[in-house]
């Protein structure tokens, strides 16, 4: 239900060429940096002992050391994700520019169907890695057939970035920045889902055994837009920048924004009012003529007082409400959840698990029918 990768997208042959014409001039721009050993087996030592890294003054280094693997982890992701040919493209702690080159290899890969000008915002604090990064994409001019960049480079935090809540791209990236915003990696994930317009996809690509996918996991099933993911290594020796002697492992997970993203808004309030046990804020979610179906062979409740009323006695009597959305999808007006709960009734652990359909009104941006069916498990959990 909710728009897929577009149809008409490359082949693998023709994505894999423009992804090595790219990562040809990526290694002539890493090797005339002439960044010296020394330095780089500096920046290595500081990421192996998880001390922060100096983006300002390693700039230089980091792209000599890892410019080109980190390119090539975001060109599989995109290969496994295939996003259509975006026009809007927002790079997040973009660093020097691996993931936007990939980016804009795989959209220039699109040839005729490629948007001719691709808009690119670099977003970083490090005003050293800013202008490698655009020094980079000035650089791939000559290798992008199809397209023409047109770059803005914008000096902020990213929450600070991200806080206006306002979707900008039609593929947004993040590559190996959360996961030294850890802590806040959470609310990123919120942003970062919030910028990607509708039917846009959003990439986050980190190492597979980094902790940070422990935030990230839930928070990506939490935000209710279809997700997919997928791990891999970079291995061929092509794929290596020179001097490289770690491993290439990568976990990526991809947003997809529904056509409607109210509808995916809608789907996140009412789970939000479970999880509260908030009979007041049912109104933000339902017209006040809607139909509550809970169980398949019983009339459905008539009106919001009705769907208050049984929310007072089933909902408001239940504590550490713990609910997950399991799969999501969409079209127009439409939304389906296929969702799990755990909480406590009566001093008993409970988990239900169940499926719900929530025809919206996009007039009022609200629901008008709920339908589920769900099940418990037939002794109490816990
Ligand atoms: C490890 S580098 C990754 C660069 C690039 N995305 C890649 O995959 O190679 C992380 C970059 O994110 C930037 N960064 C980290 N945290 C940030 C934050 N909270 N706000 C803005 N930039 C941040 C750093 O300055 C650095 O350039």
């Amino acid at each position: 239900m909710t728009p897929g990768a577009a149809a008409d997208v490359p082949d693998e042959g023709t994505l894999h060429k423009h992804f090595e014409s790219v990562a040809g001039e990526l290694t002539r721009f890493a090797r005339d940096l002439g960044v010296r050993d020394a330095d780089v087996v500096e920046l290595r030592a500081h990421l192996r002992e998880g001390r922060p890294v100096p983006h300002d003054r390693a700039a230089e280094a980091f792209a000599a050391a890892y410019l080109g693997l980190n390119f090539w982890k975001v060109a599989a992701a995109l290969q496994a994700v295939r996003p259509r040919a975006a026009a809007d493209v927002l790079d997040l702690g973009a660093g020097s520019g691996a993931a936007a080159a990939a980016a804009l290899a795989y959209i220039d890969a699109h040839a005729e169907r490629a948007p001719a000008v691709v808009r690119l915002t670099l977003v970083d604090a490090s005003a050293a890695q800013l202008r490698l990064a655009r020094r980079l994409v000035l650089s791939l001019g000559p290798v992008l057939r199809a397209v023409r960049v047109e770059t803005e480079a914008v000096r902020r935090p990213l929450a600070a970035f991200l806080g206006r809540g306002a979707p900008v791209a039609d593929l947004v990236l993040a590559g190996h920045v959360l996961t030294e915003n850890a802590r806040d990696a959470d609310a990123l994930l919120g942003g970062i889902r919030d910028a990607t317009l509708a039917e846009g996809v959003a990439l986050i690509v980190e190492r597979p055994d980094d902790p940070v996918w422990r935030t990230l996991t839930p928070a990506l099933e939490a935000g209710a837009v279809p997700r997919s993911e997928g791990s891999g290594r970079v291995s061929a020796p092509e794929q290596r920048p020179a001097r490289w002697n770690g491993a290439g492992g990568y976990r990526w997970a991809a947003l997809r924004q529904p056509r409607q993203p109210w509808l995916a808004r809608l789907v996140r309030d009412y789970f939000a009012c479970w999880a509260t046990r908030s009979t007041a804020a049912l109104a933000r979610v339902f017209t006040t003529d809607a139909t509550y179906a809970h169980h398949p062979f019983q009339e459905p409740l008539e009106g919001l007082p009705a769907i208050e009323a049984y929310w007072r006695t089933q909902v408001e009597t239940q504590s550490d409400v713990r609910p997950r959305l399991l799969a999501v999808g969409y079209d127009d007006d439409r939304a389906l959840v296929e969702w799990e709960t755990c909480f406590t009734r009566d001093g008993r652990d409970r988990l239900l698990r169940g499926a719900m359909t929530l025809e919206a009104d996009p007039d009022r941006g609200l629901v008008r029918h709920l339908r589920e069916y769900y099940d418990s498990t037939a002794a109490p959990v816990g």
